[in-house]
């Protein structure tokens, strides 16, 4: 099933090439879910594929924990959970951003044991249950895990990994994003974008398709923490050769999203959580105890209840059973489908209004949908299943994307095509925002009045993403405006965004007054970015200043002035003010031939910006952070290390034992070694074992290191000795061929200079030369003759008189000086008296003999 699901990819390989080979030219991909990770890096060269982790599965636990003072991950961290409960964190997604005071905290802790405090910023923390209860916010722990990604990633892309795309639910709030990118920064990745994750099992789905006609789908992707619907138009738009002569341009596939639904209370945790509770009765029932007070317990039960319900969803009954889970008791328990169904009747309807909320929002209905394609690990659940397809009939489910893997791939193709390092099939992606976006001031109050409060929705629910709006305000002096959500995103969640001081107004406006400006106006341009996140971009006070020039006056009339306005910008007037102009100007767009213009058309405005509710970390915050996450990497890489000290240490310790006690007399060991040797030997090894066992836990790594090396150092000269005795014959072999070689070639040469001289051919050589290579010859002789004879007296358990390196040392001087006579070529000039056909004959004997040395 999975291979068939795969088969498209291999497809997409060939479509995928790259354009730029740059340092960072991979992106990696997280669908950072609350039950599990999956990755996905898209680097040329490596087969596009889901990342696998260090025991090869494709999706990894989104845990992080400790077992005492190792930090562990994935299904470690999680199955450590029945023994440290509260150093064993899960379903930390549901923490993002959230508030400490909030519903969704209050969910978590019915979920986990975890400890949880408030932060300054006024969201949550989790303490650690280590002897200096270290906390940790979401951000850190969720670093830990992206950081964890990073590593597999750079495994297997053999290089930096950086760039990062991850998945969020179209629901999360501007707050919760902030906490994946700050969460992303301190991991010590790079955000390209936050992908909504129905969005991304669209780019999936669209990957290997084409629309010839506009279709409507719905992604149903029902997950851990939340099930989401997303309406999105699928429309493969043909090159139009008459717009793009290239014939290399591609058709383009159109993926919009009309309309999302969701409900953040549903989802695979939810119903966790009531087969745990139907545990903890039946616990209660034949016990008659409450385990609810038992940490570890409860923690077991959870883990229980997730197999259980696996099992449920293949079986009509499943057996819980865990050893000792708490009270010494040993628990069993059978639970029927029927009774956990039951116990989640009331959350039927749930799990299909996010369909119909979608189509609402997208103004569609059931009969304009193709398909809903089924996402996410709840998916599978028969509960689920028997839902959906009760409330729109079984015709249109479809299953036709890996409900597993879907968004993590998609994102990361979305990913890729904004990175522009890879050229993909041709997709444009526009998404959409949830929740209207307000803009709210004071209005300049005339009177002495307080001032009314304006409120100005700028991006409606369903706005496109990656937009922006201008607002005008007739303003003479610095106000301030605040962005927020009209309503409450989620229970607890506040609404205020951002607060944006607007300073310099007064001078501004009075300059393009005295310029000659007429009734000069303050424009600000407020962004939703593609990852939708809003902000305010820029505010300049803007006047079109009257031209009295002929030229001036004539470009008034076409309209000079007026710079053209981005993609996706609109111009809007608020707070009833009129304004006459539509156009945007973002600098004085003066020319320089223009004669006599006073001033530029708009001024810069200073902003300031400010959180008055849940702010995003600083970079201080993040760098502390990070900080403390490198503090964490270091301490356990000097872990490591001095693990292997210790090891290194103690199999170096036995191998000495061994060596002292093993193989009789007639080691090399024991031959080479003198009694008082071992006995100092054996001594050192016998209180090095003694500190092993006694000291070596508090011990540092160098003090691990030096103990080794005080060990070696007793047993180097003794190894020394058998080496040498093993290098000398050889050595000894080389000296005397180079003797031999030397000796023969003198021979010869003196034998050639003396025909030569005879005959009045040239030589290669004087008789000075060939003495002072005799004299080196007979040097080298003399030395290895005394020394030789002054070895051949040493006992094997003494230090070598020569050594194997002196020897080749000399051997290779006396070689040198060999060489250099034997490669001087034949001299040019020759004597004049001499005729060609002797010259020739003499000279090719000293010629051929040196070819001869040259091959030794
Ligand atoms: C949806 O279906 C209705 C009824 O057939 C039709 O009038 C409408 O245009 C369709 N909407 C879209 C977006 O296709
Ligand atoms: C306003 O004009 C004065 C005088 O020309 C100049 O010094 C000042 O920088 C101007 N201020 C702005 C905001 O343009
Ligand atoms: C010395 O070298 C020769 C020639 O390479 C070889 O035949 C001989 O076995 C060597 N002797 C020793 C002791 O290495
Ligand atoms: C060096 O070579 C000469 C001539 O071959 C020989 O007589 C002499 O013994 C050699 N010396 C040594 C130390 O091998």
């Amino acid at each position: 099933m999975r291979s068939l699901l795969r088969l498209p990819l291999l497809g997409l390989l060939c479509i995928l090439s790259v354009v730029t080979q740059s340092a960072f030219a991979s992106v990696l991909a997280i669908d950072y879910g609350s039950d599990w990770i999956k990755a996905s890096l898209m680097k040329p060269g490596v087969p596009f594929d889901v990342l696998l982790n260090k025991d090869s599965k494709r999706k990894i636990q989104s845990s992080v924990g400790w077992k005492r003072n190792d930090r562990l991950f994935g299904s470690d961290a999680f199955n450590i959970a029945g023994r440290f409960p509260t150093d064993s964190f899960s379903s930390i997604k549901y923490l993002q951003g959230v508030p400490y005071n909030s519903e969704t905290v209050a969910f978590f802790t019915s979920i986990s044991p975890a400890t949880l405090s408030p932060t300054s910023r006024g969201t949550v923390s989790l303490t650690r249950a280590d002897p200096s209860s270290t906390q940790y916010t979401p951000e850190e722990l969720v670093a830990m895990q992206f950081a964890y990604v990073k590593d597999l990633a750079e495994a297997l892309a053999g290089e930096k990994v950086t760039d990062v795309i991850v998945t969020v639910p179209p629901f999360y709030t501007q707050f919760e994003k902030d906490a994946v990118v700050d969460a992303i920064e301190i991991s010590g990745l790079k955000t390209v974008a936050l992908i909504n994750d129905g969005t991304a099992v669209a780019v999936n789905y669209a990957m290997t398709r084409s629309f010839p006609t506009p279709e409507h789908h719905i992604i149903y992707d029902a997950g851990a923490s939340s099930v989401r619907a997303t309406v999105v138009t699928f429309l493969t738009v043909p090159n139009d050769p008459k717009v793009s002569s290239m014939s290399t341009s591609k058709d383009s596939t159109h993926i919009t999203v009309g309309g999302v639904g969701f409900d953040r209370k549903v989802g695979g945790t939810e119903l966790d959580r009531r087969l745990r509770d139907i545990l903890v009765e039946d616990f209660w029932r034949k016990h008659r105890k409450d385990i609810r007070t038992d940490k570890r317990g409860m923690a077991k039960l959870w883990k229980e209840a997730g197999r259980v319900k696996t099992i449920l969803s293949a079986n009509a009954e499943a057996v819980a059973t865990v050893e000792s889970v708490a009270f010494d008791i040993d628990f069993k328990t059978k639970v029927s489908r029927a009774d956990f169904e039951d116990a989640c009747v009331d959350l039927k309807g749930k799990w299909v209004q996010p369909i119909f909320d979608a189509l609402q929002n997208a103004g569609m209905t059931m009969g304009n949908i193709t398909s809903v394609i089924m996402a996410g690990g709840s998916s599978r659940t028969p509960m689920v299943q028997a839902a959906i397809k009760a409330a729109i009939g079984e015709e249109k489910l479809a299953w036709n994307v890996n409900a597993d893997e879907a968004a993590v791939l998609g994102a990361a193709l979305h990913g890729a095509s904004l990175s522009r390092q890879f050229k993909t099939k041709e997709m444009k992606v526009t998404d959409i925002s949830p929740y209207d976006i307000q803009v709210s001031y004071a209005a300049e109050s005339t009177t002495s009045k307080s001032p009314r409060t304006i409120h100005t929705v700028v991006f409606p629910a369903g706005s496109k993403v990656g937009s922006k709006k201008t607002l005008t305000f007739k303003r003479k002096e610095d106000f301030g405006v605040r962005l927020g959500y009209k309503g409450v995103p989620v229970a607890g969640f506040p609404t205020d965004l951002l607060e944006v001081e607007i300073t310099g107004i007064t001078e501004a406006i009075g300059n393009l007054t005295e310029w000659g400006a007429v009734d000069p106006v303050v424009k600000a341009t407020v962004m939703l970015s593609e990852s939708g996140f809003v902000s305010v971009q820029s505010a300049v006070a803007f006047g079109e200043i009257k031209d009295d020039t002929i030229t001036g006056k004539l470009k008034g009339l076409f309209g000079a002035g007026s710079a053209t306005s981005e993609g996706g910008e609109e111009t809007e007037s608020v707070g009833g003010q009129t304004e006459s102009s539509s156009a945007t100007s973002s600098s004085g767009a003066a020319s320089p031939t223009q004669t006599p213009v006073k001033g530029p058309n708009s001024i810069e405005l200073k902003l300031n910006v400010k959180f008055p509710s849940i702010p995003p970390m600083t970079v201080s915050e993040k760098r502390k952070s990070r900080d403390k996450l490198l503090a964490v990497d270091n301490e356990e890489k000097a872990k490591q290390r001095k693990e292997e000290a210790r090891n290194l240490l103690e199999s170096y310790l036995y191998r000495v034992r061994d060596l002292l006690e093993e193989g009789g007399e007639q080691t090399p060991f024991m031959k080479c070694s003198k009694e008082e040797e071992r006995r100092r030997i054996r001594q050192k090894l016998e209180e090095t074992f003694g500190w092993l066992h006694d000291k070596a836990d508090e011990a540092e790594t160098w003090q691990l290191v030096e103990k080794r090396s005080t060990l070696e150092s007793l047993e180097r000269p003794i190894v020394h000795r058998y080496k040498e005795i093993e290098e000398f014959p050889r050595a000894l072999n080389n000296s005397q061929m180079w003797n031999w070689s030397t000796r023969l070639f003198l021979t010869e040469a003196k034998t050639n200079l003396e025909a030569e001289e005879a005959s009045g051919a040239p030589s290669k050589y004087t008789h000075e030369d060939l003495a002072a290579l005799e004299k080196t010859l007979v040097e080298h002789e003399i030395w290895l003759n005394e020394n030789v004879e002054k070895q051949k007296g040493v006992k094997m358990n003494e230090d070598p008189v020569v050594e194997s390196e002196e020897m080749r040392r000399r051997a290779k001087k006396l070689e040198e000086h060999l060489q250099r006579l034997v490669k001087r070529k034949v001299p040019l000039r020759r004597k004049t008296t001499t005729t060609t056909t002797t010259s020739t004959g003499t000279s090719g004997s000293p010629k051929e003999s040196a070819s001869g040395h040259d091959e030794l």
